[in-house]
């Protein structure tokens, strides 16, 4: 197998059916904040006119809980990895937190080595699971049980509703800012993300790939981890079309 000159010194981070999944995630997340806010904010009442903004949350909605249904079926594996990797933290973890107003300021440079996700994006991931839980069942609430609920019920089950879509909008922000500041887009654009990169930001990750990559030089003949990703994604394609 010949070593593909397109993606010489990159390294395959995300799928394309990881990136499918994350594309549902953000794209009915944004459909849920703007028509949530149109039905929220009187100023932006005018919006609502027709109930069009009620029938397209509704649609979000069903988008946003289809995240996780998509998730297992096209990619068991990417599922597995991220509910696993979200919630071990390891000293080099602890370590990261610790220093972390650094990367937040941009230097990834000294920094404890991390695995595939750095500890901030393991917490950032963790949340998202946490608080979409709690907007997805009270959602549900007032979609499905409004009678049920009562007054007051309805008052809470709004309250926790409009907390957590704002918690999650402020995940968002901060996900948005190091999306920008570490240049990471092309990880969920292309999948693909500068080796060297990827050594300076997730050396543990990097050093796994190698021996997986050693593996199978020693296997098989192939000659760098740039295959590996590429046998990744196809083999992991072939496996869950089968
Ligand atoms: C709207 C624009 C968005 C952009 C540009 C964006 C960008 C990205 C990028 C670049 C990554 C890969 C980071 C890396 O590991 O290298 C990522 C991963 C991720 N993002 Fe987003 N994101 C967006 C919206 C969202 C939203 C709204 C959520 C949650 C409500 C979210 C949750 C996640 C999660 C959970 C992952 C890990 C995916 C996995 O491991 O399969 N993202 N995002």
């Amino acid at each position: 197998m010949a070593t593909t000159v397109e993606h010489e010194h990159q390294v395959l981070r995300y799928r394309t059916k990881q990136r499918i999944v994350h594309a549902l995630l953000a794209t009915s997340f944004v459909v849920l904040l703007l028509t949530g806010l149109v039905l929220l904010w009187d100023p932006l009442g005018w919006l609502a006119a027709g109930g069009w903004s009620r029938l397209i949350h509704r649609i979000g909605a069903i988008g946003f809980l289809a995240v996780p249904a998509a998730y297992l079926i096209l990619d068991r594996k990417g599922a597995r990895e991220l509910v696993y990797d979200s919630f071990r933290y390891d000293r080099d973890d602890i370590e990261w937190f610790k220093t972390m107003y650094r990367y937040f300021l941009g230097h990834a440079v000294e920094m404890p080595p991390q695995g595939r996700l750095n500890a901030g994006q393991k917490l950032h991931h963790a949340a998202v699971m946490l608080v979409s839980a709690t907007v997805v069942v009270s959602g549900l609430a007032m979609w499905f049980f409004k009678p049920q609920l009562g007054a007051s019920g309805l008052a809470a089950a709004a309250v926790i509703h409009d907390l957590s879509m704002l918690a999650l909008t402020l995940f968002l922000i901060g996900h948005l800012y190091f999306t920008y500041v570490y240049k990471a887009i092309s990880g969920m654009t292309t999948g693909w993300v500068e080796e060297a990169d990827a050594r300076l930001e997730h050396s543990k990750w990097m050093d796994e790939l190698d021996a997986q990559a050693e593996a199978v030089t020693v296997g098989s003949g192939a000659s760098s981890h740039d295959e590996v990703s590429q046998e990744d994604q196809s083999q992991e394609d072939q496996s869950q079309e089968g």
